[in-house]
């Protein structure tokens, strides 16, 4: 079978990573493009690679040598340069979050679904086997009926992570702080596990330690699932290491968590125990990141290559990002948000 050709927009720090996740698939990619609109990343990025072009242009690429293209720019570029690209009838693994904005998020579903390419969302961290396996024990009941879940994320971010970036600290770039950036991926694995539709979300966001940016550093919320479920989290990138992240799910007939990618389970009478064996036998990129990258960009090819549904499409994609805005647009309102909701410009903490 021919070569799926990919080309990698964004040649920044986490590019390093996808780098060697497509060194590891190097039997059914080729990597043609490489292109940031910093040149030199770029072409940083295309050493090692044979006949990878070289261009700051996203748009050169179109209807040249190129099945899927991969976004890791900053967060408010992805929805236009996902967008474009499929209208080119090319398919897009984006970056989380796929968009700063839900009416973003949703013109891009729209266009994926009008072109009929494939659009991808990474959440790799779902993909950890301990992750997957609570998945497989919830739906099957094994928990009962949910009664609560919670997620603590205690990160580091130093002044100078933001100092150093043009975009990063920005409601216009970043889209916001510690929960569209770091705690997205929590709030994903967490909606996923419950797998119910949302009621409602309050919430509120401080920033209390990074003075130079005006993005949120804390964050707290409730979210309210149809069915009964009461998730509470919480978030900051004020503590002094990237900690293991909690998350805990609890039911009528037990409880399961993750402490980062270790799950555990204790379900009534029975002794809890663990998964440890996170990665498939792949694993790249710091523990932190939850280095399953490779398993969901391999699962993404799988369904271009055969014409399957998406794991984790637009749609999917979109819920961690609703939970996000729906925290913002409650915080800054200073009142409970029914979901669906109206998403609105947040440009600052109220
Ligand atoms: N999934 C994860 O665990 C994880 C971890 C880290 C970062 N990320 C995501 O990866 C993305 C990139 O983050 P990063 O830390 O690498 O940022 P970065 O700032 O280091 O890299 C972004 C790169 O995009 C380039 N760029 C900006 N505009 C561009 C354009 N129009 N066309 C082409 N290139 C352009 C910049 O020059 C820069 O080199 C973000 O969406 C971030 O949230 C995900």
């Amino acid at each position: 079978m021919d070569k799926l050709k990919v080309a990698m927009v964004g040649c920044g720090r986490i590019s390093r990573m996808y780098k060697q996740v497509f060194q590891c698939l190097s039997d059914q990619i080729e990597v043609t493009w490489a292109v940031d609109t910093k040149r030199d990343r770029a072409e940083s990025f295309a050493e090692g690679f044979t006949n990878c072009k070289v261009t700051t242009d996203y748009r050169d690429c179109f209807g040249n040598d190129i099945d899927v293209m991969h976004t890791a720019t900053p967060h408010n570029m992805h929805p236009i340069i996902a967008i474009d690209a499929m209208k080119h009838g090319i398919n897009v693994l984006t970056e989380k979050p796929m968009a700063i904005t839900l009416t973003d998020a949703d013109k891009m579903i729209e266009v994926a679904k009008k072109a009929g390419v494939k659009l991808g969302v990474i959440f790799q961290t779902r993909y950890v086997k301990g992750c997957v396996e609570l998945k497989k024990l919830i739906d099957e009941g094994k928990l009962g009926k949910l009664l609560a879940a919670r997620s603590y994320l205690s990160w580091s971010r130093p002044d100078e992570y933001y100092s150093a970036s043009d975009w990063k600290g920005t409601w216009d770039k970043e889209g916001g702080g510690v929960l569209i950036d770091q705690a997205i991926h929590s709030i994903d694995r967490v909606q996923w596990l419950v797998g119910d539709e949302i009621e409602w979300i309050e919430g509120s966001m401080g920033n209390r330690y990074h003075h130079a940016v005006n993005v949120e550093d804390v964050a707290e919320a409730f979210v309210k699932f149809k069915q009964g479920c009461l998730y509470h989290l919480y978030a900051s990138n004020c503590y002094s290491y990237n900690a293991p992240i909690q998350i805990e799910i609890v039911g009528e007939k037990g409880k399961v968590g993750l402490l980062q990618d270790m799950a555990w389970v204790e379900l009534n009478g029975e002794e809890r125990y663990e998964i440890r064996d996170g990665y498939d036998g792949l694993s790249v990129g710091p523990s932190y990141w939850g280095s399953s990258h490779i398993t969901q960009v391999k699962d993404f090819y799988k369904s271009v290559r055969e014409d399957l549904p998406v794991t984790i499409d637009g749609p999917e994609g979109r819920r961690a990002l609703e939970i996000v805005r729906g925290i913002y647009l409650s915080a800054n309102k200073k009142q409970r948000l029914a979901v669906p909701f109206k998403d609105e410009p947040v440009t600052g903490i109220k």
